[in-house]
């Protein structure tokens, strides 16, 4: 049985893994014996990420800002030189704009889409090569999008271009899926709820707002890096092959159970 959850010896790609919910994700991989490449914008950050978790298991951070299709062709370009085949796909690196609906800005639309959706697709586009080598009959490669429950659900927020954002990428996750299906790859979306990264620290750190948080969510508490990392492991091992185009929900009940 212990087989099927088995993923050691494969490579992954975890964007924005040096901290936050990437974090999460890349030290459960390592933990699991998968070789983990992370990217982080500042090269002081990305080394001392990659310090710190080459303690756990063979890590390599790169330094890419993702804030073009451009810097994602170059990171492809950069694995595709390191790597012939990749197994896992982690495309996690994103951000966020909050600001009352009358003073929403215009430019927190291309900032927001361009990482939060293009990104990830060039990413795709680019690291077919290694996917396509890395995935097998019974054992395709695996693409995971990191979406949100805001694309699901109505939060209180005021985020609009990363709620339209995400909503995006899960659609893209379902395109994609059934584009890449013929060829051994899957593609599928995770939806986190409350996760306490950077991201959140404005609900987080204030114990009114983290208070009025909890108080919607049905198990009442907030997602641990064990609950993100457990369900990568399982999208990217013989457990969970058999998923595409699918949207995995992991927020406490908060979208679904209200
Ligand atoms: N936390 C939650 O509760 C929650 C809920 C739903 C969805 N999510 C999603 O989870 C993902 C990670 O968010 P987080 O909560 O961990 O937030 P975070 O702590 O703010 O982390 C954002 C991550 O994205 C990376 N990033 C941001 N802009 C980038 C750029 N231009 N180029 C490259 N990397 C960039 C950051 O890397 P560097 O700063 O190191 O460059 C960092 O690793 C996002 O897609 C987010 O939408 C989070």
């Amino acid at each position: 049985m212990a087989s099927l959850f088995d993923i050691a010896g494969k490579t992954a790609l975890v964007t924005g893994g040096v901290n936050g919910l990437g974090r999460m994700i890349a030290d459960g991989l390592l933990r699991a014996g998968v070789k983990v490449y992370v990217t982080s914008r500042k090269a002081a950050e990305a080394d001392k990420a990659q310090r710190e978790m080459s303690q756990i298991g063979q890590c390599v951070a790169l330094v890419a800002d993702l804030a073009s299709a451009e810097a994602a062709v170059a990171l492809a370009n950069e694995l595709k030189a390191r790597e012939p085949a990749l197994h896992i796909l982690v495309n996690n690196a994103g951000r966020t704009w909050g600001a009352p609906l009358e003073s929403f800005p215009d430019k927190a639309w291309p900032q927001v889409l361009t990482i939060n959706v293009q990104v990830p697709f060039t990413l795709v586009r680019e690291l077919l090569p290694l996917l396509r080598a890395a995935g097998a009959s019974g054992d395709p490669a695996r693409v995971i999008n990191i979406g949100s429950v805001a694309a699901i659900a109505v939060e209180p927020l005021s985020a609009y271009s990363y709620a339209a954002s995400k909503a995006g990428i899960h659609q893209l996750t379902r395109v994609m899926a059934a584009d890449l299906a013929h060829e051994n790859i899957t593609v599928n979306v995770i939806a986190p709820g409350f996760f306490p990264t950077k991201m959140m620290a404005h609900i987080n750190n204030v114990d009114e707002e983290r208070e009025k948080l909890l108080s919607r969510i049905p198990l009442k508490r907030l997602g641990t890096p064990d609950d993100v990392a457990g369900l990568c492991i399982f999208l990217s091992s013989r457990a969970g092959s058999y998923f595409t185009g699918a949207e995995l929900v992991i927020d406490g009940g908060l979208a679904n159970c209200r």
